[in-house]
């Protein structure tokens, strides 16, 4: 396989790029680095790579015309891809994907980057790798070398060796041991000295499953699991940041649709889907808010039915889940009775189907934002009855949500839905 890096600095690869595994597979011409030096195609005495952005700030960019010449020179470039934090972020199954191919290009970035119509002239995937700025594409491109020629047959002792890591099957991996079986009253675990393959792939698998539970959670969803592992996952003890998540259903004040504060009446419905989220994601409780006494009265009475009536005995996963839920006049008594449980003051954020127009606005809150809140405090995410909370609840409140749906022009859901959808959102493990 032909790597062709496309860099200012080529002498940058030198050294990693002749180390180890990767070393040999370039002497015994499994892999092959062609190293493309840019500055040779500058043009002028000072063989410049750079010059200043149009439009101004500050840096400087690498030129179009070297950039251009230097990819014009490599014969057979394959898939060209350009190291940017701007790309898409390279995985595993990317590796896999590219080494398959006869040849790839990489180039490397440096300053602010490349002139953009380089994109323009060929065609160029780009590629991040990772979240963060570096200040050229070199190491990166090294990263990418590596795990890519790594997975080439021949490339390592064994061919099972890339299977069983980190990502091949979607969870991380398990951790290894050598000798000595005892370092200073540290032991190896029993079981990998026992002999016993089956039991030994067991506690493998297992390893495996809760060290992605604890720290990768967020591969679990693509990961091919068992009936076993969702048992074995299900036993294990994880951080449910549901415990301090509350919510409330405010049925005044909300307004109508022509902007009136009005109350709007409790139903059926609402209490029972929001009552059975809160059961379902482990929230800390639910308030249904009404200042008005027949209506608190009619809540009540629908409450003590699942509770302890007999609704209770026909259904009692019904009254498990009405366990979570409060009656109160009002936002403010909800969050004295939050207080009172967790000795702290709840953030409160509101969610509305309409963004906040208003020039002094805030940015409405990001799930991040929340999800941020709720690792060290008690939230109350407040939801409006009618056609949404009037403003004097809005503005006390922390932060108002993204409304669901917010790029598209119809986002007309009904409240169980909206909060269905905000709370697994929010929760965003995805068991
Ligand atoms: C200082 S960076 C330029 C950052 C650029 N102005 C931006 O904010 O996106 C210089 C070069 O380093 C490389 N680079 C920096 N961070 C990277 C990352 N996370 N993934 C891939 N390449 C990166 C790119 O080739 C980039 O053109």
């Amino acid at each position: 396989m032909n790597f062709h890096l496309v860099s200012i600095f080529p002498h940058y690869f030198e050294s990693p790029l002749q180390s180890g595994l990767m070393g040999k597979a370039v002497e015994n011409g499994l892999v092959s680095l062609d190293y493309v030096d840019v500055r040779r195609f500058a043009g002028g005495v000072h063989k410049s790579v750079d010059d200043r952005p149009f439009g101004g700030g500050p840096g400087m960019l690498l030129k179009l015309d070297p950039m251009v010449k230097a990819l014009d020179s490599v014969e057979r470039k394959g898939r060209i891809l350009m190291l940017s934090p701007r790309g898409k972020p390279f995985n595993q199954a990317q590796a896999k994907a590219l080494s398959q191919e006869e040849d790839v290009t990489l180039i490397c970035g440096r300053y602010e980057g490349i002139d953009e119509r380089l994109l323009d002239l060929y065609p160029i995937e780009l590629v991040s790798v990772g979240d963060f700025v570096l200040n050229g594409g070199e190491i990166g491109a090294v990263c990418m070398v590596e795990a890519i020629a790594r997975l080439l047959p021949g490339f390592m002792g064994h061919e099972d060796s890339g299977e069983e890591e980190s990502f091949s099957a979607g969870l991380l991996e398990y951790p290894h041991y050598t000798r000595p079986e005892d370092y200073d009253g540290l032991a190896v675990p029993e079981v990998l000295r026992s002999g016993d393959h089956g039991k030994i792939a067991d506690w493998r698998r297992e390893c495996s499953l809760s060290a992605t539970l604890s720290d990768r959670p967020d591969l679990l969803p693509n990961a091919r699991l068992t009936v076993e592992d969702i048992d074995f996952l299900r036993a294990q003890p994880r951080t449910r940041l549901g415990r301090n998540l509350y919510i409330a259903l405010c049925h005044y004040p909300v307004v109508n649709k022509f902007g009136e504060k009005v109350a709007v009446s409790v139903t059926n419905l609402d209490l029972h889907d929001m009552a059975r989220v809160a059961r379902s994601y482990g929230l800390g409780g639910f308030y249904a808010t009404t200042p008005i006494e027949d209506q608190k009265a009619l809540a009540d009475r629908l409450l003590s039915h699942w509770k302890e009536g007999a609704g209770s005995q026909a259904n009692p996963d019904r009254a498990e889940a009405f366990s979570k839920v409060k009656v109160f006049d009002d936002i403010e008594s909800a969050v004295l009775d939050i207080e009172a449980q967790t000795g702290q003051c709840p953030r409160l954020a509101a969610t509305s189907a309409r963004l906040d127009r208003r020039k002094e606005a805030e940015p409405a809150l990001t799930c991040s934002e929340v999800q941020k809140w709720l690792a060290n405090s008690p939230v109350l995410l407040i939801f409006g009855t009618g056609h949404g909370l009037a403003e004097e609840v809005l503005s006390k409140a922390d932060g108002i949500m993204r409304p669901v749906r917010y790029l598209d022009d119809y986002n007309h859901l009904s409240v169980r839905s909206a909060v269905a959808i905000i709370v697994d959102r929010l929760i965003a493990d995805e068991y």
